[in-house]
């Protein structure tokens, strides 16, 4: 008999009050404003791998939501990815306190060149002896190009290859600039690094130019563990080239396996086969010892929910909540000076009520499940046999009982369905099941031991 296909289990996760379940961080007992203290970060950390998690997944922007109402004062209202803190920074901490849990975590290719944030990786992998990740984002918010000197944000398949060069950079410091072995430590011989098995890597491009030698010498897993969310052509064709676990989704089963086909053929264009990628998707799960408590959480978290915050984190074109209920969207846009087409979601014959009764109502999904531990089970087996996902990204209403209650009701049920993973030590060990390092067929590798550092890899696209 086949093994069961395994479940990769990360929390979402980030450092500060809303991250994407806005207005909950009212509720009471939820820890969310205790971001900014190293405890809460302690507390959780422990709480996921005694829990029989495999990874924490830290999102970051860099600027502050300011679409809606023409400014950022909804989203500073709402604690809305703001304030927020540096995600890297409360990572060593939390290795402290675990063995075997990851540590996935953003950062953009778009505002800060790559030297020091290869060093920045590599110090984090040694200090968590090879558990860390990178979700590589090119970021999307217009403020974020205003905090870098930028008049207006970069064009999108632009940023991904800006993207595809920093990626470059980066590969050629973890990969290519020290070989294994350097660092020898031989007191006797003073003789702390071989000077011949480290080297400059002279990358000269469009946009970086950067000599090396990388000032980390190698961790256990060189290169993190590569993740991305993408759904657009270029962002596809990126992931084919880079990534080992996709953020992707689909609100039926068909749309998730269409996605995921278009990923696996990007990657199989270089030379990647669909076990070198794993998909990931974003889910709620509501779990209650009965079917009651279940539905009266679920409940709760529902009328907790705040429009404005979901508003402002989608950038909504226009204020809907100014107009009466009965209003028509058309008439709505129309007042507003806003052209039908700038709001797609939101057909013109219908009424403004329904329009924020489906956005406030709407956001949960195809991989939503809210009962008990056993339908929750169920539910799981179904997204990872039927859709045919890796793992989830479960998404937090209220910190820590999410985590909790998953650890405690849910955890058991999917352990004893041979549903979980185990190994280890690194990161890419426990989500791949085979060695520390990137493989053979992916492009990073084409620069070991120093090999073809100065010639050039084709471009991405066009
Ligand atoms: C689960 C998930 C998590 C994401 N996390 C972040 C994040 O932390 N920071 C960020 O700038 N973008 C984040 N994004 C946005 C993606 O980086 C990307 O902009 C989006 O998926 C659109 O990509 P595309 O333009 O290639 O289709 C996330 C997307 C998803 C689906």
């Amino acid at each position: 008999m086949t093994e069961p296909k395994k479940l990769i289990l990360n929390l979402f996760e980030m450092n500060t009050v809303s991250h994407i379940t806005h207005g909950l961080w009212t509720l009471p007992g939820n820890n969310r404003h205790r971001f900014n203290d190293i405890s809460y970060w302690l507390e959780l950390a422990q709480i996921l791998e005694h829990g029989g998690f495999d990874g924490i997944f830290l999102a970051d922007v860099v600027g502050a939501y300011d679409v809606f109402r023409g400014g950022p004062e909804t989203a500073i209202r709402e604690g809305l990815q703001i304030p927020s803190n540096d995600p890297l920074l409360v990572i060593p901490a939390m290795a402290a306190v675990t063995e075997r849990l990851g540590f996935g975590v953003t950062f953009s290719t778009s505002y800060e060149p790559p030297f020091a944030f290869a060093r920045r990786m590599s110090t984090l992998d040694h200090l968590t002896h090879g558990r860390v990740g990178w979700n590589i984002v090119t970021s999307y918010l217009p403020n974020a190009a205003r905090n870098f000197g930028l008049a207006e944000e970069i064009p999108h398949d632009r940023r991904y290859a800006i993207a595809d060069e920093f990626l470059d950079v980066v590969y050629k410091l973890w990969e290519g600039s020290w070989d294994d072995g350097a660092v020898i430590a031989d007191a006797a011989g003073k003789t702390y690094t071989d000077p011949s098995k480290v080297r400059y890597i002279d990358h000269v491009g469009e946009n970086f130019r950067v000599a090396g030698p990388h000032l980390s010498q190698p961790s256990p897993q060189r290169t993190p563990v590569l993740y991305q969310a993408t759904g657009s052509p270029a962002g596809i064709a990126f992931a084919g080239r880079h990534a080992e676990l996709v953020f992707t989704g689909g609100r039926t089963t068909a749309d998730f396996v269409q996605n995921a086909e278009r990923m696996t053929d990007a990657a199989a264009r270089h030379g990647r086969t669909a076990d070198d990628l794993k998909f990931i998707v974003q889910a709620g799960v509501v779990v209650g010892r009965t079917e009651e408590e279940a539905s009266d959480k679920w409940r709760t978290y529902r009328e907790q929910s705040s429009l404005d915050g979901i508003l402002a984190h989608s950038g909504f074109p226009f204020d809907p909540t100014v107009f009466p209920r009965e209003t028509l969207v058309r008439d709505a846009l129309a007042q507003a000076g806003i052209p039908e087409k700038a709001v797609p979601t939101a057909a013109p014959d219908t009424t403004i009520g329904q329009l924020i009764d489906g956005i406030a109502g709407g956001r949960e999904g195809r991989f939503f499940v809210a009962g008990t531990p056993r339908v929750v089970a169920d539910e799981i087996e179904r997204w990872l046999d039927e859709d045919g996902i890796d793992g989830i990204n479960l998404r937090q209403y209220h910190s820590f009982d999410t985590a909790r209650d998953f650890a405690e009701l849910v955890v058991p049920e999917l352990r004893a369905r041979g549903r979980l993973l185990e190994g280890g030590p690194t990161l890419r060990e426990r989500l791949f099941g085979r060695g520390p390092r990137l493989p053979e067929n992916h492009i990073a590798t084409r620069y070991r031991g120093g090999a073809n550092l100065t010639v050039p890899v084709p471009p991405l696209f066009g």
